[in-house]
């Protein structure tokens, strides 16, 4: 194999994120408030991390527009979590979200309002008061562009508070020693081609998610779950992958996201037959229903010939009744991309839509402290040391099984925050750094050369294109043992086919096809865990709909999934206890139930 000698610059900090979306901002800022030496490395300018793109809002029970309760809150995301989430956890974020929230208008964010002047919030799928009784609103909105302003202010606040930016650096590996502690990562300047090792007390994995292994997906083609796969590489789990989020409106062909906030704002799915078909799938909550929810009645309509449009395979989302000024007020966005992505005027005619892949439940296995964990010795809770994980790349778990909408900002910023927190806690500013284990990095170039000089017969694309169609087709909104195994096979193959790539371009920069087969591999890793895992669990719970078992299983499969990968493909799995505790006697947990909205 052709290697090369690379020169290697060092960098040291107290801590290093890694992404630069709302979680990886909030961290920043937070480790720099806090004296930290902190640094983050980020692939993409950081006001274009996929945060940009968050429409709807953040959930916060403020009760700016009725009553409100955090443990409302916390009732509604367990539910939508169909139980598979942590209770100790949800309780942290539910009641955290205020200060959270609070905390980002005193940065600055530009928070709609109401005609008193408090923060407007909206109402969103599944979010209820008085435990299901009624319609909350409880998210929190920058009209449709809230992702976009929280970034912008978290950013400005990083550059306030002096912390170094690595932009345009593609994270190859975690340095992890000989004791399983994480002491660095390995990082390539993909605007100079130059290789970086950066070692720290705390690294925080903030990468996002890996919404890219599927065809069609609301997500940036940024998201390739880095992050989860420098964690499967370095021989650590990751949890509930099967659990992949259909958001229900994307539009039809390009998959661009068409926010809840649309439907919150009073907004309608339609059928052929003009039929308002939530009313018969969701009869209290109707199209406010929690997305797994919402996505599996828009397919059945599909399915059972009343699609929309010339192939029937559509629905319609109506806006049109809300009146140009509400849409324009509240929701310009959404005209902006509908005229755009489907040439639609939302003031005269519906938008066509179709559940698209949008968020991933599972990922990198957390505490509530941002604290990586592992099942290692019998302990399902054991700490790795010198490694955090926020946002969509952890699985804390606050989502289980199925997210409800606006509770992805609301889960950036509150565990971004808590890492901060618990650093402060855990660690000592400006302390001497041991020196690294000698072959530090080692691992990450060899296996950079080994991409970078690949000479295989397939192009990345190709082998790329195989990958989304087998989870697109295998691992949808609904699943089948048998359309599981063919997808794990299908998806076996296509990881061998990778080992025959051919690497053409072999610059380290940016716009080379080195750094797209780094993602594609990436990617790869983590199509594997998830389908395997999809394949083992049979119930249907949340986003995991499998026809041939069709009823969640609290007797074997209240669990989570844990999953390892070997170098050489093969996926080994565990399972770990839910919490159904919380953390304080404020609230109680919240008992197994049907789920109905
Ligand atoms: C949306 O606005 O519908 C997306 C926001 C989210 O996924 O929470």
């Amino acid at each position: 194999m052709t290697t090369t000698a690379y020169e290697v610059i060092v960098h040291k900090y107290d801590v290093i994120i890694i992404g630069a979306g709302g979680a990886g901002l909030r961290a920043t800022v937070g480790m720099a408030e806090k004296g930290f030496a902190t640094a983050c490395i980020t692939k993409v300018f950081p006001t274009r991390s996929h945060t940009v793109a968050a429409q709807g809002g953040m959930s916060a029970s403020l009760g700016n527009m009725g009553p409100d309760n955090w443990r409302w809150h916390m009732y509604d995301t367990i539910k939508g979590s169909d139980w598979l989430g942590d209770q100790d956890a949800i309780e942290y974020m539910c009641r955290e979200a205020v200060p959270a929230v609070i905390e980002l208008e005193h940065y600055g964010v530009p928070f709609s309002r109401t005609e008193a002047g408090k923060i407007y919030q909206r109402p969103f799928g599944g979010m209820t008061t008085e435990f299901g009784k009624g319609i909350a609103q409880r998210t929190c909105a920058v009209a449709d562009r809230t992702g976009h302003a929280i970034l912008h202010t978290l950013y400005q606040q990083c550059l306030k508070h002096k912390a170094d930016f690595f932009i345009e650096y593609f994270a190859l590996d975690l340095i992890m020693d000989n004791e399983g502690v994480c002491r660095g990562v390995m990082a390539l300047n993909i605007a100079k081609g130059t290789l970086h090792r950066f070692s720290a007390q705390m690294v925080v994995l903030a990468t996002g998610g890996y919404g890219r292994s599927y065809f069609s997906c609301t997500s940036a083609h940024t998201c390739t779950g880095d992050g989860n796969a420098m964690v499967l590489r370095a021989g650590l789990p990751l949890q509930d992958m099967e659990f992949v989020q259909f958001h229900p409106t994307g539009i039809y062909g390009s998959g661009c996201l068409i926010t809840e906030g649309v439907r919150g704002e009073g907004g309608f799915l339609t059928n052929s037959r003009g039929e308002r078909f939530m009313e018969r799938y969701a009869p209290n909550a109707k199209d406010l229903a929690s997305r797994d929810v919402v996505s599996r009645a828009m397919t059945v309509e599909i399915r059972e010939g009343r699609g929309v449009g010339e192939h029937q395979d559509h629905i319609f989302l109506h806006l049109e009744h809300l009146g140009a000024d509400i849409i324009l007020e509240r929701l310009p966005g959404i005209a902006e991309s509908a005229k755009i992505f489907a040439g639609v005027d939302v003031t005269k005619e519906p938008i066509p839509v179709l559940p698209t892949v949008h968020y991933n439940m599972g990922g990198i296995p957390t505490n509530h402290f941002a604290e990586v964990v592992t099942l290692k010795d019998g302990n399902p809770n054991r700490v790795v040391p010198g490694l955090m994980a926020i946002g969509e790349c952890a699985c804390v778990s606050v989502h289980g099984a199925n997210r409800l909408g606006s509770n992805s900002l609301l889960d950036i910023v509150v565990f971004g925050r808590a890492a901060a927190i618990r650093c402060s806690q855990i660690l000592t500013r400006n302390a001497p750094h041991r020196p690294l284990p000698k072959n530090a990095g080692e691992e990450a170039i060899a296996r950079l050369d080994k991409r970078r000089y690949a000479g295989g017969n397939l192009k990345t694309s190709e082998i790329r294109l195989n990958m989304q169609r087998a989870m697109q087709n295998h691992a949808a909104v609904f699943r089948t043992g048998d359309s599981l195994q063919e997808g794990v096979q299908k998806i076996n193959d296509v990881w061998k086919s990778f080992g025959n790539v051919n690497v053409t371009d072999r610059s380290l920069l940016w716009n080379s096809d080195l750094l797209e087969t780094l993602e594609l591999e990436n990617l790869l890793t983590q199509a594997l865990v998830t389908v395997t895992g999809a394949f083992n669990r049979t119930e249907s719970r949340g986003a995991h709909a499998r026809e041939d078992y069709p009823k969640r299983d609290d007797e074997n499969w209240l669990k989570h999934t844990l999953t390892w990968l070997s170098e050489t493909g093969q996926v080994t799995i565990d399972y770990r206890p839910v919490h159904i505790y919380t953390l304080t006697n404020d609230v109680e947990p919240v008992p197994l139930q049907p789920r109905v909205y």
